[in-house]
């Protein structure tokens, strides 16, 4: 029989402090977050200085918990995985001296997750029948990626954002509406009481890159429309801007996956990131699937934004592929999908 595999997750490349215990890749032990979002709701968004400063304060108490929450000891892990990269610099740097210093202690290796690769093996949790190779449609407050997944830690991108990514365009929309931080979720929940079709935005398109995003002339667009109705002194109705906003995104999402898995000749498609929470993104993805004949995947919300276990996941399989990091591991906040 195969030894059992416990590798710990820890994940501090934005503004969530996160550890989780994994087994074997796919079972979830514990999944401690801890969430800095109300320190930077003050400041409408992440301020880098402060969440560096918050991950110092908090790491030890997280991965400590999580330890807890699993039940078992730091010297019955297997592996220590942490988020080397895309971030930001200082974020990054806690979680990665961290994870050096204690995998060191404790004579394990270390394990140098992607953040995107975490996000992508989020799916993974609780779809024990989802394996390699299928596409995945990568959408958060930092990326928006559409990639072939040809194996565990193998990816080739056939698209990605131009300009904002989808998560950061649902952001800047609600704070021009005076919906707050972070407008992800706010957008969502405004959304439901508008009508899509109240406003006809446009979709984004990269000429002669058709599997390429586009989010900034949407959000000028949206922009525009505000200014126009302060200057005419017309009330807009929040709930119909953000709907038709988020309809135009999630049309310009659903139709590039479909249209990604259809030409590569796969029929599973997956959703990763915070931005795969997104109701309408969700119903309207399902709904075109469905048509076409494919299946599609995307992780509980909790797994959606930053969390440890998608990096306990993620550090599993590349430990399993022998992907060890020395300890001159750094942080890389630019790291390129497929580098190493
Ligand atoms: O994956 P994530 O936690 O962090 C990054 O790696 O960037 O994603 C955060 C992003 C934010 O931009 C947030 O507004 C967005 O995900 N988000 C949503 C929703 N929930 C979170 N966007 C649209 N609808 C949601 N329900
Ligand atoms: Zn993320």
């Amino acid at each position: 029989m195969k030894e059992d595999v416990y590798i710990l997750g820890i994940e501090s490349s934005c503004d969530e402090t996160a550890a989780s215990v994994v087994k074997n890749g796919r079972k979830v032990l514990s999944n401690v977050i801890y969430s800095q979002i109300d320190l930077h709701t003050l400041y409408g968004g992440v301020v880098p200085e402060i969440a560096s400063r918050k991950h110092i304060e908090k790491i030890n108490q997280v991965i400590e918990s999580a330890l807890e929450e699993a039940q078992m000891e730091l010297e019955e892990m297997t592996g220590i995985a942490v988020t080397y990269g895309p971030g930001l610099v200082g974020a990054l740097l806690v979680g990665v001296a961290e994870a050096k210093a204690i995998a060191y202690a404790a004579k394990k290796p270390l394990i140098g997750v992607h953040h995107i690769e975490g996000h992508i093996s989020a799916n993974f949790i609780e779809h024990p029948e989802l394996e390699p190779p299928f596409v995945c449609l990568i959408v958060s407050g930092g990326h928006t990626h559409l990639v072939v997944v040809k194996d565990y830690g193998e990816f080739e991108i056939i698209g990605r954002t131009r300009d904002d990514a989808a998560g950061e365009a649902f952001d800047k929309v609600a704070r021009a509406v005076g919906l707050g931080y972070p407008g992800g979720p706010k957008v969502d929940k405004a959304a439901r009481e508008g009508n899509p079709h109240a406003i006809e935005f446009p979709r984004g398109k990269v000429e002669g890159s058709p599997y390429d995003f586009s989010f900034s002339g949407l959000k000028s667009c949206v922009l525009n429309y505000i200014n126009h109705a302060k200057m005419t002194g017309e009330e807009i109705c929040v709930p119909d801007l953000v709907a038709s906003f988020q309809n135009s995104v999630v049309d310009s999402l659903v139709s590039r996956g479909v249209a990604a898995a259809l030409e590569y000749g796969y029929d599973k498609l997956a959703i990763a990131g915070g931005v795969a929470c997104n109701t309408a993104l969700r119903a309207g993805m399902e709904k075109a699937c469905k048509k076409s004949g494919i299946r599609l995947y995307y992780p509980s919300p909790i797994y959606c934004t930053d969390n440890g276990a998608m990096i306990g996941v993620a550090g599993y399989y590349e430990y399993r592929k022998g992907n060890i990091s020395g300890w001159d591991l750094n942080a890389i906040p630019n790291l390129k999908l497929g580098q190493r």
